[in-house]
């Protein structure tokens, strides 16, 4: 059986979504902008897509919502025309971000620290979260933007977006979260929080790589990233995708359907996953409350076993899993966030996240258990640090704090 669990790097793109795409390679192929019937055909698509899009995040029609190429040029483009537009010619100088956000959010700052401008990095709490009060204390009149996700990739857990919002409202600051591990996983209501700017994958959704957008609230003005041909009202140039755009619409319309069943039954399955494996494996340890984590998510910890060695074996038993976010997973570094959440070194070596979809199935979710308690025993078995710390071996216990 071959089982993948790295649905927070990337999804498959659901066959409908495929579908929906295939016309406008060959068939519907006209550039949007041309005047002839070519180009004018794809209107209707497009149309459908940014509706599709408006509805599944709960959009007002005074909002924008931007295609891009990804999630990484929306972040950017905010962090940097932030900059552009309110801090190189004002007397603001200063971000707040939190110390977990992805890097296309954390190496954009320091691009503009580089520049002279001043970032808070906020700590997170031992649940992996901001708390809203702690934005608060860090925002000064010399505050610009603040830049929180809604989600992370790594643990799932849910940041308190409504209440950081009200607080940037507050306080006149603009306020950028990036949605990407939360749009098409959780209910996302623009209507119910204040925010200026989110931004959008839709390969997190079962939709393709390679296609993000950036949320506006009220159409405001942010300096285009892209200058070109004045495409999207000028916002962001570049020919238009069309059956990425397309493929992005129908999967956000998708995963937003009969949202409630998706989660429960996702959530159901990555609850059995996990309370199986506490159950049957000792001194291990569930990063963050369950009921506020995205449901998809598990990111667990085992003693004595190094992230890697477990990957590998899972590997070799043809489960796809993850030690963090994607663009780390090539590192033989700490877990980033286990290390802000303030476990010890060596427990931010053995993070594994497995992160679920709609497609994975129970037979699945069986498999996985077995091996993950096979691999886990193998590897403490040849393990030279588990032995000493076991309490027969040395009688010391360990200090796993283990959340439900
Ligand atoms: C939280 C978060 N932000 C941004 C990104 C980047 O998205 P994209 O691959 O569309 O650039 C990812 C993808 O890993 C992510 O998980």
């Amino acid at each position: 059986m071959k089982v993948y669990l790295d649905n927070n790097a990337t999804t498959m793109v659901d066959p409908a979504v495929t579908e929906a795409m295939i016309p406008y390679f060959s068939e519907i192929y006209g550039n949007p902008n041309s005047l002839h019937t070519f180009g004018t055909a794809s209107h209707p698509a497009i149309t459908k897509a940014i509706n599709q899009m408006y509805k599944g995040i709960g959009a007002s029609d005074k909002d924008d919502i931007i295609f891009t190429s990804c999630a990484t040029e929306a972040n950017n483009w905010v962090l940097k025309s932030v900059w552009i537009d309110k801090i190189l010619h004002s007397d603001k100088n200063h971000i707040v971000t939190t110390e977990i956000e992805h890097p296309s959010v954390l190496s954009t700052c320091k691009f503009l620290e580089d520049q002279g401008v001043k970032v808070t990095y906020l700590p997170v709490n031992d649940q992996g979260i901001v708390e809203a009060h702690t934005v608060k204390a860090f925002i000064t009149e010399k505050t610009a933007l603040v830049s929180i996700m809604w989600a992370n990739n790594e643990t799932g857990m849910i940041f308190p977006i409504q209440e950081i919002g009200e607080i940037c409202r507050e306080k006149g600051v603009l306020f950028h979260t990036d949605g990407v591990q939360a749009v098409g996983k959780i209910p996302v209501n623009m209507q119910e929080v204040y925010v200026d700017f989110m931004s959008m994958s839709a390969h997190k959704f079962h939709g393709p790589k390679g296609i993000g957008a950036l949320y506006i609230k009220n159409s405001q003005h942010l300096t285009p990233l892209l200058h070109g041909g004045e495409h999207m009202g000028g916002r962001r140039s570049g020919t238009l995708n069309v059956p990425y755009i397309v493929g992005m619409g129908q999967a956000l319309e998708m995963a937003t359907t009969n949202m409630e069943e998706k989660i429960a039954m996702i959530a159901a399955k990555r609850n059995r996953l996990e309370d199986a494996l506490l159950g049957a494996l000792e001194d291990v340890m569930v990063v963050g409350d369950r009921a506020n984590r995205t449901p998809n998510t598990i990111l667990i910890s085992i003693r004595g076993v190094e992230g890697e060695g477990m990957l590998w074996d899972l590997n070799n038993a043809l489960i796809g899993a993850s030690t963090g976010s994607a663009c780390a997973s090539e590192s033989l570094e700490a877990n980033t966030v286990m290390l802000a959440i303030g476990a010890d070194n060596e427990l931010a070596h053995t993070g594994i996240r497995l992160s679920l979809s709609r497609f994975t199935t129970d037979e699945e979710i069986d498999y996985v258990i077995e091996r993950f308690e096979n691999a886990v025993k193998r590897l403490r078995a040849i393990s030279s640090s588990y032995a000493i710390v076991q309490p027969t071996a040395g009688g010391a216990t360990l200090a796993c704090h283990i959340h439900h």
